[in-house]
């Protein structure tokens, strides 16, 4: 909620001598400091005196005004404090109107591409696509929540080497197999990548017969072709099944094997026109040390490219496929260097648009010593530990209601499983390596999934018990507590937290505010009662929790995880 307009109003009709817009008030760190404070040091040229003096002066001439109820002086400060009934009135009333879309902020519309989680195709998604996907999937969520045209684009890097191990140990040892019934599609392909790392340990000539396999599909022969058809289809129809489990799907799909012959072309007239250069070697390469950057090698000498030089043609072809104000890419920090070489050859190209992608770049993920060693023994399968989740969320859920419905037990399973891993790696810093924690995660006290979603249903239920409709003319003069008081403060933060997120790319922040918001709502409720107050005053305590409810959805929504109405 924003008052400041009314300071504005109040303070140009009585005070004529000093020229003031909205810009110059701020929110104080500390609600004993004011709703809003305006410092004087502004002023101290124009009336030539110290700002403290300056702010004496000012506030004996205030003649206070609703929704003003004060104004304080602090120091070189002017510390204004709203009228609390009017604040919860003003608040409250905002929600019950906005519902779903409180929390949007104006801003200029714009068009986005968000790509992620753009797999390899030889083998299943792991814990980090996970937290790459939800990442992604928050960030376009949270976009197109403020308006903006978003695009959610999914790159497979579907050629390559790597691609190729998988189909000549398919090849080799797969005996025309197919994948069982039950059997996961993209997990049969990347046993199949695994056997080929098993097998060339032991014979080192296993790694010449890939790259003989990528020469043979670089120039189409039909019978590779054929195969690397074959299992990229496997891979796709694995990928699309963790994508739906856990909700996220996407607008456009690029593939590298269309395009990666484009980004050689490119390299060649910038050779031509002098912008890369030969090294003694033959190979293209691009000199970046002028620019604090390691120089960068965009054609080998054999003339092959090189993940670079597929990636400049791709980063064209988004601004050419959609007029794009901005262009992100969620990858891994182990890329940091890669994308910073991107950006920079982009600029050394002339392209306008250089200075509008930008790499949303996240940390790795850990589990806790001793959980989960994968099938490949080093990474964790995205299948396996989505469903290790939802079984976890089933054990605890039977725990409290022994009785419950079979199906459910499995819908909310889901939903309280999901939403524990997807808040847990979202309430994290992306730029931050992470430890995730299943047991933690899971857990209904302590900053999680499961306590706001419990907090949710919890409000649910108070309001089923009630069994109206709460009342939106309710006497919000009534809420005088400190913890009402709070709470409402609270609810008024969630539009300057959405514009945050989406300032720094970063769903962390919903997270963090959800948090405190069912602190304080989880305070309140231990500390007032509600239902059990008398009649106005339980009207306006039930309008307030209502509101609650209202924002916690929207942030839920923001980060992809549903709630039900009892857990
Ligand atoms: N497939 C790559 C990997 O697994 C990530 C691709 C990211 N996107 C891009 N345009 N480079 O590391």
């Amino acid at each position: 909620m924003d008052f400041k307009k009314d300071i504005i109003k109040l303070l140009k009709s009585d005070l004529k001598e000093i020229e003031i817009d909205e810009s110059m008030l701020q929110v104080p760190p500390h609600p004993d400091m004011g709703d809003y404070s305006l410092p004087c040091f502004n002023f101290s040229k124009q009336l030539n005196k110290g700002p403290s003096e300056i702010a004496q002066d000012l506030v004996r001439k205030i003649n206070l005004k609703q929704p003003i109820a004060r104004v304080q002086v602090k120091g070189p400060y002017l510390n204004f404090f709203i009228n609390k009934a009017v604040m919860a009135q003003a608040v409250t009333s905002e929600i019950a109107k906005q519902k779903a879309k409180y929390g949007r902020i104006e801003k200029k519309k714009e068009n986005i591409m968000v790509e992620y989680p753009s797999p390899n195709t030889n083998k299943p998604l792991h814990l980090g696509h996970v937290r790459n996907m939800l990442i992604g999937d928050s960030v376009s969520d949270i976009f197109s929540f403020l308006g903006d045209k978003v695009v959610r684009a999914n790159m497979n890097n579907d050629r390559g080497v790597h691609i190729c191990k998988s189909m000549l140990a398919y090849k080799k040892f797969g005996k025309g197999k197919k994948p069982g019934k039950g059997e996961k599609t993209d997990h049969f392909v990347g046993d199949f990548y695994v056997k080929f790392n098993q097998e060339a340990e032991k014979n080192p000539e296993l790694e010449k017969e890939a790259q003989e396999m990528l020469q043979r599909w670089e120039k189409g022969d039909k019978e590779t072709v054929k195969l690397w058809k074959l299992m990229n289809t496997w891979a796709y129809e694995g990928f699309e099944e963790t994508y739906e489990k856990l909700g996220v799907s996407f607008d456009k799909y690029y593939y590298e094997s269309d395009y990666y012959k484009k980004g050689k072309e490119i390299v060649s007239k910038g050779l031509k026109k002098g912008i890369f250069k030969k090294d003694g070697n033959g190979a293209i390469m691009v000199e970046l040390e002028k620019y604090g950057l390691p120089n960068k090698i965009l054609l080998r000498a054999d003339g092959t490219s090189v993940y670079m030089t597929s990636d400049i043609y791709l980063a064209q072809l988004k601004f050419k496929d959609y007029k794009l104000d901005k262009s992100i890419y969620v990858v891994g920090s182990e890329q940091n260097m890669h994308f910073r070489q991107l950006f920079r050859i982009l600029e050394i190209l002339g392209n306008k648009w250089a200075g509008r992608c930008y790499h949303l770049s996240y940390g790795m993920v850990y589990l806790p010593e001793g959980r989960m060693k994968s099938r490949e023994g080093t990474v964790v399968d995205a299948d396996d530990l989505i469903d290790e989740m939802v079984n976890v969320a089933e054990k605890e859920i039977l725990k409290r209601d022994p009785k419950i419905d079979k199906k459910e037990l499995k819908k909310r399973a889901e939903v309280i499983g999901l939403g524990a891993l997807k808040f847990f790696m979202l309430k994290i810093d992306p730029a931050r390596d992470m430890i995730y924690n299943p047991e933690e995660s899971i857990s209904f006290e302590g900053e999680t999934g499961p306590y706001v979603q419990y907090t949710y249903a919890r409000i649910c239920s108070i309001m089923a018990k009630h069994g109206k409709k709460p009342n939106a003319k309710a006497d919000f003069k009534l809420l005088t507590e400190k913890c009402e008081e709070e709470l409402v403060r609270k609810l008024g933060d969630f539009p300057p937290a959405v514009r945050q997120a989406a300032e720094h790319y970063r769903p962390s922040v919903i997270a963090v505010y959800l948090i405190k918001l069912c602190q304080a709502f989880n305070t309140f409720y231990h500390e007032v009662p509600v239902l059990q107050a008398e009649k106005e005053v339980k009207e306006a305590r039930l309008a307030l929790i209502d509101a609650v409810k209202q924002v916690i959805a929207n942030g839920l929504d923001l980060m992809g995880i549903e709630y039900v109405e009892r857990m």
